[in-house]
């Protein structure tokens, strides 16, 4: 793995100055510990910059210089002149930290020359970390070793970190790092990543290394011989080939050949565990006469590897297997070449690179802890000398104060967090609640200032909290002090003057509270007098402020309005008390319970983590700003303060109509009641269709987005995934299909075609779901959909085994009937024959008097409320 070369050879490196203006876009090229800024390399015309800003740690280490005297006979590349230097003690870490774009390649490149910068003559070994994992061991042996260390990796976050780690009393240092983005169909490998052994340019004509321009990628090629007999052309060779290893011309140009017909390649890999490899071998054919051919095999450790290899005149040939070759033990291998058939030529060998695979096992730490330790660290500007890398990987290289769960591969988690007497200040910073995991939180003896605030007892793990010896103020949260009391929470809160420790004061407020509440629904005259003096106070002062502003404000109530329905993270948290109660949870986050004043609420919080969550949280927010029915849940509010999003909703206390269908439910649903609520999910989504302006297909409808309130009254809610139809002459819209199998309209499944018929196919399945009470696809091997089984019994006319028997015969036989048919026609394949959701709302409200007519007294009252173009463009700012 260990890849050197000795200055000596370096002399005469080629001069060739680039011309060739080829894309480097996307290399980063650091010349560490140098003095300016940015400098163009004369000899690859490669911009380099300085690594002032790539530093992560508090240690910005030492800019240095070779010793220029001792070096003054040898050829130095300017970027190799500089170093910077981290001095320290055993087991530091210094990382280099450079963003790029994840899943692509890149060779990524450490470059270290000593050149007895410090005078000490005493060439240092060290480790190189890339991220959680140790890369490899840098030894230098003397002042003059060029080291490179190579590595092709895919990166799966937007950023690097190459780290320095100090492992005896040698201090690290490196002289450059650089990233050279390939094309993914190169280099490909079964899993892991690839550090270079060896990359030789066969048959050399000068001691140079060719590297960018030369090579697109700028990789290194070493000149080399292996055989005992060299050949060159010159005539370019033609490189392209179909997997974009794009060997340079200059390095095809030349190869190696032997005097024997038979020949070995020995790799030499100084590796002393068994290790796979993947060798990359590249021939051109660059001397051949008119009456001699060249063909040969090559095999690996006597078994066949690759062949029979003929050359193509001028034109590059790689070598390779997609699969990798070893494990070897021992450290060397050895590739035989034999000619074979009627070859008179000797086997040749153009160029040649082994790689070792490295399997980097270690996770990076979850990346939510990440960013929440970072933004601790950045808050209270901690300069803990280890706090750079990965918070907890490797194992041993963990930042002081934290502590991490390990779970084999996956990502370390940070369980406990030491703040301890780090002179900190300021207020409690909100990211620790990010820590999910947290059990262990240590704060004191620091000078922490402000409340002790409530999100800490979202930390549901929290076993010791430790808040003493700062100056904090107000009360305790209460639920900590109940988790302290009942033993669960480990609570140290002394030494904070200004603290109330008891929950009396918690108390006090609440009572207040009570009684402000219940003078206000008694109404007594006191209490609308206060109301009454507060209004007065509140309208004067904005009179002042509007006469202030010079500019009447009133006039921009919409957007006001708007604003009112924007709330913040801390207002979400007081809204759902901290997060106590759950009502559900979904791949796009969790949704709790909340008081807004008097009014319950549902709140959805979106996981950070759910781009697709994203996505329908805006859909969502735009739609429901838009549009208002009392059969559609309506939006109260919504959040959206970096990566807190939530929406806020009205509070449905039945919650949604497939846990009253289900088996277990024990309470159910009359058939007058079922006919109800569908007669209401189907009011919803006419007014969807054509009670908006632009008609929105809402695209999930299905028994789990049916919500009932507390009166049972049912809305159609979840519109993450709905659709508007842009114009009106528009009848249906292409999209990417979505919705849930069972529901989803098999025509636009087959056709791409979107139009309000999908969700009467869907409502037509709610529809039987709600008849029958059976799955929507049976659990049957056969899986046979709802509407296939309503269908075969429709046949023998069996209408008693179609509805859910539970029901008792509690129902008008006909108003069965007349709705089994009308969800029947909306299940129907072809959109064509499916009812709108008008005609579906005409014939529920017939199925319904059918049920209720007997009894006498109905009294409809199922006419769509009109809604007001003027309120809703008001409220969306229109
Ligand atoms: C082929 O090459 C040989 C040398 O190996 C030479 O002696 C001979 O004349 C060449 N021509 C033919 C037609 O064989
Ligand atoms: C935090 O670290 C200090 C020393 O820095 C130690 O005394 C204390 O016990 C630690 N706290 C916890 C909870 O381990
Ligand atoms: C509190 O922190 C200061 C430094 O901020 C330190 O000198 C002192 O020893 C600490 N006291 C305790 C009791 O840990
Ligand atoms: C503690 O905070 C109060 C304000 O809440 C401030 O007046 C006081 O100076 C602070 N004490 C210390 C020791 O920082």
């Amino acid at each position: 793995m260990l890849l050197e070369f000795l200055l000596a050879f370096l002399g005469v490196l080629s001069l060739a100055v680039p011309v060739h203006g080829q894309d480097q876009s996307g290399f980063v090229s650091i010349d560490c510990g140098s003095l300016s800024a940015q400098f163009l390399d004369p000899f690859t015309g490669l911009n380099y910059i300085s690594d002032d800003s790539f530093i992560q740690g508090e240690n910005p280490g030492i800019p240095k210089m070779i010793a220029i005297d001792e070096f003054k006979n040898t050829f130095v590349l300017p970027q190799h002149k500089y170093l910077r230097s981290f001095p320290g003690v055993e087991g530091d870490r210094n990382c280099y930290n450079v963003t790029l774009t994840k899943y692509v390649k890149y060779l990524i490149r450490a470059t270290f020359l000593y050149g007895n910068y410090d005078n000490l003559n005493e060439p240092p070994s060290f480790d190189l970390h890339l991220g959680p994992n140790k890369w490899d061991t840098v030894q230098l042996w003397n002042s003059a070793a060029l080291v490179y260390k190579e590595i092709i990796y895919i990166p799966t976050v937007t950023y690097i970190q190459v780290c320095l780690v100090q492992t005896g009393r040698s201090t690290p240092f490196i002289s450059t790092l650089e990233l050279r983005p390939l094309k993914n169909t190169t280099y490909v490998t079964q899993n892991g990543s690839l550090a270079l052994i060896r990359r030789s340019n066969c048959g050399f004509l000068n001691y140079a290394i060719i590297r960018y321009p030369d090579d697109d990628y700028d990789r290194l090629w070493y000149p080399d011989h292996i055989w005992n007999s060299n050949l060159s052309t010159l005539q370019a060779i033609d490189s392209r080939d179909y997997n974009d290893f794009r060997p340079p011309s200059t390095v095809m140009m030349t190869a190696d050949t032997s005097i024997n017909a038979s020949t070995d390649l020995n790799i030499n890999t100084h590796q002393t565990t068994p290790q796979f490899y993947y060798v990359y071998m590249y021939f051109a054919e660059i001397d051949l006469k008119a009456n001699q051919s060249r063909h040969f095999n090559i095999s690996v450790n006597g078994e066949p590897w690759y062949g029979p290899v003929t050359p193509e005149y001028l034109r590059a040939t790689i070598a390779y297997t997609n699969s990798p070759i070893g494990p070897f033990t021992g450290g060397n291998f050895t590739f035989s070449f034999f000619p074979v058939g009627d070859s008179t030529l000797p086997p040749i060998l153009n160029a040649v690179e082994a790689y070792s695979v490295i399997y980097f096992l270690q996770s990076e730490t979850d990346q939510e802890d990440i960013d929440a330790i970072k933004k601790i660290k950045s808050r209270y500007g901690i300069s803990t000398r280890n706090w750079q890398g990965d918070p907890c990987a490797p194992q041993d290289y963990v930042w002081n104060g934290l502590s991490c769960s390990y779970n084999g591969t996956a990502p370390p988690i940070i369980t406990s967090l030491n703040l301890s007497s780090n002179g900190l200040t300021g207020g409690i910073a909100p990211d620790i609640a990010n820590l999910k995991s947290l059990m262990s939180l240590d704060l004191s003896n620091n000078s922490l200032s402000g409340t002790v605030p409530g999100f800490l007892s979202q930390l549901l793990s929290l076993k010791i909290l430790n808040l003493s010896g700062n100056n904090l103020s107000g009360s305790i949260p209460v639920d900590l002090l109940k988790r302290n009391a009942s033993g669960s929470l480990l609570l140290s809160v002394s030494g904070n003057p200004g603290l109330c420790l008891s929950d009396s004061c918690n108390n006090k407020k609440k009572k207040k509270k009570l009684v402000v509440s219940v003078a206000a629904s008694v109404s007594s005259l006191f209490a609308i007098v206060i109301l009454l003096a507060i209004i007065f106070r509140v309208h004067k002062r904005r009179k002042q402020q509007v006469a202030r502003h010079g500019e009447d404000k009133t006039r921009r109530t919409p957007l006001l309005e708007l604003k009112r329905r924007q709330f913040t993270y801390s207002e979400v948290v007081n809204i759902t008390n901290n997060f106590e109660r759950v009502l559900g949870r979904g791949g796009f986050g969790t949704v709790y319970y909340g008081c807004l004043d008097d009014l319950q609420v549902a709140v959805k919080m979106l996981s950070s983590s759910s781009v697709q969550g994203y996505n329908e949280f805006q859909a969502e927010v735009k739609l429901l700003l838009r549009v208002h029915h009392r059969n559609l849940t309506s939006l109260i509010g919504y959040c959206n303060e970096n990566d807190k999003i939530g929406l806020i909703y009205e509070y449905m206390a039945n919650g949604n109509l497939k846990d009253h269908l289900s088996d277990g439910n024990p309470n159910i649903l009359s058939w007058k009641q079922r006919l109800q609520i569908a007669l209401e999910a189907a009011q919803g989504l006419e007014y969807l269709h054509k009670g908006c302006k632009a008609p929105v297909v809402h695209r999930d409808v299905k028994t789990t987005n049916i919500l009932l309130n507390d009166k049972f009254q049912a809305k159609i809610s979840d519109f993450g995934l709905s659709r508007t139809f842009q114009s009106e002459a528009a009848s249906h819209v292409s999209t990417v299909v979505a919705g849930t199998p069972g529901y989803l309209d098999p025509e636009y499944y087959a056709t791409h075609r979107l139009t309000e018929k999908s969700d009467v196919f869907s409502f037509g399945v709610v529809l039987l779901e709600m008849i029958t009470s059976q799955p929507v696809i049976a659990m049957t091997n056969d899986r046979t959909h709802i509407s296939q089984w309503v269908n075969s019994l429709l046949k023998n006319g069996d209408i008693e085994n179609i509805i859910d028997s539970r029901l008792g015969g509690d129902f008008k036989i006909n108003s069965v009937w007349k709705a089994v048919e009308l969800a029947m026609a909306c299940a129907s394949t072809t959109s064509a024959t499916r009812p709108t959701m008008n005609q579906v709302v005409v014939e529920l409200n017939e199925c319904l008097t059918t049920e209720m007519a007997p009894t006498g007294g109905f009294n409809s009252s199922f006419e769509i409320i009109a809604v007001d173009d003027n309120l809703l463009s008001e409220v969306s700012g229109r």
